[in-house]
């Protein structure tokens, strides 16, 4: 049984879970009701008010090749779950749920390191579960409530950690290979054309495909690139 710590309020699970990691047990999942200072990647912050699913899952593994592809399980993780609930979820690569054309769900990954080792890992998850009105930050967002699901947060929780630990050993042994095909099969991009961002750089280009170390493949006019990292935002 993994240790569960529920919080009304946090500044950000993330946050809590990096700063308590040495204490902690792995697997310590951190959620809370809303948070002060949620983030989201490149900086940007999270909307984290009431209505939210906010958590964090600290994990310690042995074998660390395979890290970024933990963040890719989570996104899985929680389209099979909002799959359960009748809602036509897919997935953004690299880790982004969209429903209806928007974002329901994401995900920011952030390590503890020490000299050069990485002590542990928060999987940082944040669902749209039943507010209203969300704050448009960087693309549209729409909550379960608003596509007309109702749920509880505790178990939407229980069924999106349910699995993500079915695949999470088979991730650490395998890679990304243990889930490219259930994550292929909600990715509805290939073959679509794109524009990727990383940092100043935009790319363009048709999706040939998710790599089986989980990049995307882009086909370009100057050649095919694997790409580690980025935003797709077409
Ligand atoms: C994104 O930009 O798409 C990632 C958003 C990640 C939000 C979650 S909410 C729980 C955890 N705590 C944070 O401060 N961020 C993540």
């Amino acid at each position: 049984m993994e240790r569960y710590l529920h919080f009304d309020e946090l500044d950000s699970t993330n946050t809590y879970a990096k700063k308590h990691h040495a204490s902690l047990p792995d697997k310590t999942v951190i959620a809370a009701d809303t948070q002060t200072a949620g983030r989201g990647r490149c900086d940007r912050k999270w909307c984290s008010g009431k209505g939210g699913l906010y958590f964090s899952v600290l994990l310690k593994p042995h074998k660390t090749d395979f890290l970024s592809n933990v963040t890719q399980l989570m996104a899985l993780s929680v389209c099979r779950a909002l799959e359960d609930l009748r809602v036509p979820a897919y997935l953004k690569w690299p880790n982004d749920v969209l429903a209806d054309g928007k974002k329901i769900c994401g995900i920011l990954s952030e390590t503890v390191a020490f000299g050069g080792r990485i002590d542990a890992l928060a999987v940082g998850t944040g669902v749209n579960v039943s507010q209203d009105g969300l704050e448009r930050v960087g693309q549209p967002a729409v909550s379960l409530r608003e596509l007309g699901v109702l749920t509880d947060k505790e178990t939407l929780l229980a069924a999106i950690l349910d699995y993500f630990w079915r695949d999470y050993d088979a991730l650490l042994q395998r890679g990304f290979e243990a889930i490219r095909t259930p994550y292929k099969a909600r990715f509805p991009y290939l073959g679509k054309q794109t524009a990727v961002k990383n940092g100043g750089q935009t790319l363009f280009g048709t999706v040939q495909d998710v790599s089986p170390g989980g990049t995307l493949v882009l086909r370009t006019a100057k050649g095919t690139e694997n790409i580690y990292i980025g935003d797709m935002t077409l």
